[in-house]
């Protein structure tokens, strides 16, 4: 998968998905992660990118010439059937774990970084974007959500995850929260790993993880039922 990232801060993007998983994923070539600064693309002397509002208010807008002609030549590197453009914005549908599986199985997503107040609605139909939130919350800017948004569809990408890592994802207990797990030592600070994980019956382990991974839920996420 080859993701585009149209942003002020390209070093963001760099820097937090050049580590770990995602940051292995692109130096294997699993995972095209490319960000581009909007900045590059901008008329003004001083590469101002933003703009006030018509009408009057509060802040600045993300202005629609320099942010399409960088989407313009963004879109031009690269001619791959499935591309999907996304605007990262609190006003967007919430990114869940069942979108992100429909991300994953794109050729290529272009994701637009806002900041400032918002952008001119016109970069929203000159670029067909479906805005996604990555939850009921606003950030400074959608850099952040970015991110999240790569590290979740990312690790869905085949050849991402190694075969152990992957093995989280199919789940015996698939869309509920995940079982407690332990490692050694045995007993740490008087607490004891439950005893039927030191027993090598694995059909008991399998109904014991089941029966934890369906209590976590009732517990902590009981809307997920
Ligand atoms: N930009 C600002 N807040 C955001 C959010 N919650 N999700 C995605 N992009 C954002």
């Amino acid at each position: 998968m080859r993701i585009d990232v149209l942003t002020l801060f390209p070093e963001l993007i760099d820097r937090v998905c050049g580590e770990s998983i995602i940051g292995r994923a692109r130096k294997a070539g699993v995972l095209t992660v490319e960000a581009h600064n909007i900045r590059d693309y901008s008329d003004d002397r001083r590469r101002r990118v933003d703009d006030t509002p018509y009408g009057g208010g509060m802040g600045m807008l993300m202005a629609a010439p320099p942010v399409c002609a960088c989407y313009d030549s963004v879109l031009k590197l690269a001619d791959l059937p499935k591309t999907k453009t996304i605007y990262l914005s609190p006003k967007g549908r919430v990114l869940t774990q069942r979108y992100a599986s429909y991300l994953a199985s794109q050729d290529r997503l272009i994701l637009l970084c806002g900041h400032y107040e918002g952008i001119d609605e016109r970069i929203l139909e000159e670029t067909g974007a479906e805005e996604i939130s990555i939850g009921d919350y606003v950030l400074t800017g959608g850099e952040l959500a970015a991110c999240v948004l790569i590290d979740c569809v990312g690790r869905l990408v085949d050849g991402v995850l190694s075969s152990e890592e992957c093995h989280e994802i199919e789940s015996i207990a698939a869309g509920m929260l995940e079982y407690p797990q332990y490692t050694r030592p045995e007993v740490f600070r008087g607490r004891a790993v439950p005893r039927v994980l030191l027993e090598g019956n694995h059909e008991e382990v399998r109904k014991w993880r089941y029966a934890e991974a369906v209590k976590q839920t009732k517990k902590k996420r009981p809307d997920l039922f």
